[in-house]
C-alpha cells in the first residue's frame, strides 16, 4: 500500500513508518525540518515538508495515498478535520493515533481498581474534553465512506524503530533521576498505568491497515504497572538508591501540568478485545519492569 504517515520523524509515527517500510509498503512522511527530511530518505521514507497546519497539503497527500496514519499529534482537530474532508467517500482507511489518558483520573499518584473498557468509556474530565471530540469526529466518519479508527495508546515503552529513539513517559522519569540523582514518582507512587512495547504498537497498527472494521475503538495494552513498580526497578537500572515520594506541585514545576498530572500522576487501566479480536493481534512482550531491567538502559 502507498501510507501517508504524519509524525514520521516521531517515536509512533517514526515507528510506524519504518515497520511499513520493512513489510514492503510505500510511504510518504510528514515532516517540519529539512534535516528529518533526510533522516527519513535515509529509512527509505519519502519526505514531504509541512505542518498539520496545511490543510491543503495533508488533503493532497491523503488523497493521493491508499491509506493515512494520522501519528503526529492527538490533539490537533483542524489536522484531522483536514484530512476527514478528503477522505470522505473513498472507503480508505485514516488510522488517528490517540491516548490513554481520555481516561486519566489525575489521582496525584493514589491507586484506583477502576478499568475501563471500550464499549463503555466515561465521560472526560474536562482537560481531554477535546481529544475525546477528535477521537469521536473519527469514528463517526465512519458513516460518511471512511474507514476510520481510533487507536488508543496507553504508555508505551521500547526504542523507537525509526529516527526519534524515546517516548513520553518513561524517559521523563529517567530525565529527571540522571540530572537530580533521585528517581522519582508523582505522590505515592501507586498509580497504575496500562502499557504496551512500541513494537507491537507498530504490528497493531499494520494489521488495521488491512483488517480494520470501519468505526472501531481500539485500546492498545498488553499489561500494566503501578509507578512506584517502574520507579523501583528504574533506580535499580541507573544504580540509584530507592526511589522517593515527590509533591504534586514539584512534579508539576519539573514536568509540567498536562504530563505531571495526566501522564505520570494518573492512574490510566483499560483493556483492549477488539484488537485481539477483530484484528486477530497477538502482542509479543507483556513487562514493561522487565524491560526497563534489561533493554531500557
Ligand atoms: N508515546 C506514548 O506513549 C503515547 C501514548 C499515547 C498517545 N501519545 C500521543 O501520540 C502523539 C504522538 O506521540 P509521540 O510519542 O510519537 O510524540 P513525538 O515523539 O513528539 O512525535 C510527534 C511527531 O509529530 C510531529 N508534530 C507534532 N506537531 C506537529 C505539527 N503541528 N505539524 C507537523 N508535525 C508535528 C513532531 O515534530 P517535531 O519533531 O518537529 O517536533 C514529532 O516528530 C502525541 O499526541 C502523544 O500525546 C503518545
Amino acid at each position: 500500500m502507498n501510507v501517508f504517515v504524519t509524525g514520521a520523524a516521531g517515536f509512533i509515527g517514526g515507528s510506524i513508518a519504518t515497520g511499513l517500510v520493512r513489510a514492503g509498503h510505500t510511504v510518504t512522511g510528514l515532516v517540519r525540518s529539512t534535516e528529518q527530511a533526510n533522516e527519513l530518505s535515509a529509512l527509505g521514507i519519502t519526505p514531504v515538508i509541512g505542518t498539520l497546519d496545511d490543510s491543503a497539503l495533508l488533503a493532497e497527500q491523503a488523497r493521493a495515498a491508499d491509506a493515512v496514519i494520522n501519528a503526529a499529534s492527538s490533539d490537533h482537530r483542524g489536522a484531522v478535520e483536514a484530512l476527514l474532508n478528503a477522505l470522505r467517500g473513498s472507503g480508505k482507511v485514516f488510522l488517528h493515533t490517540s491516548g490513554s489518558s481520555i481516561v486519566g483520573d489525575a489521582s496525584g499518584g493514589k491507586s484506583s481498581d477502576v478499568i475501563y473498557h471500550e464499549d463503555s468509556l466515561p465521560e472526560p474530565t474536562v482537560d481531554k474534553a477535546a481529544r475525546v471530540a477528535i477521537d469521536n469526529l473519527i469514528l463517526a466518519a465512519a458513516k460518511d465512506g471512511v474507514n476510520s479508527a481510533v487507536i488508543c495508546n496507553t504508555l508505551i515503552y521500547g526504542h523507537s524503530l525509526g529516527v526519534k529513539r524515546d517516548s513520553v513517559q518513561l524517559p521523563r522519569l529517567l530525565k529527571q533521576a540522571r540530572k537530580s540523582g533521585v528517581v522519582r514518582h508523582v505522590g505515592t507512587g501507586q498509580n497504575i498505568w496500562s502499557n504496551v512495547h512500541i513494537e507491537d504498537v507498530v504490528s497493531l497498527y499494520l494489521l488495521a491497515l488491512t483488517k480494520n472494521v470501519p468505526g472501531t475503538f481500539y485500546f492498545v495494552e498488553s499489561g500494566e504497572a503501578s509507578f512506584i513498580d517502574m520507579t523501583t526497578v528504574i533506580a535499580e537500572a541507573l544504580n540509584l538508591g530507592e526511589p522517593q515520594d515527590w509533591p504534586l506541585k514539584d512534579a508539576e514545576a519539573e514536568w509540567g501540568y498536562e504530563m505531571a498530572n495526566y501522564g505520570l500522576g494518573s492512574n490510566s487501566r483499560v483493556r483492549g478485545k477488539h484488537a485481539r479480536e477483530l484484528l486477530g493481534w497477538v502482542p509479543k512482550r507483556t513487562s514493561v519492569v522487565e524491560w526497563i531491567r534489561d533493554e531500557m538502559v
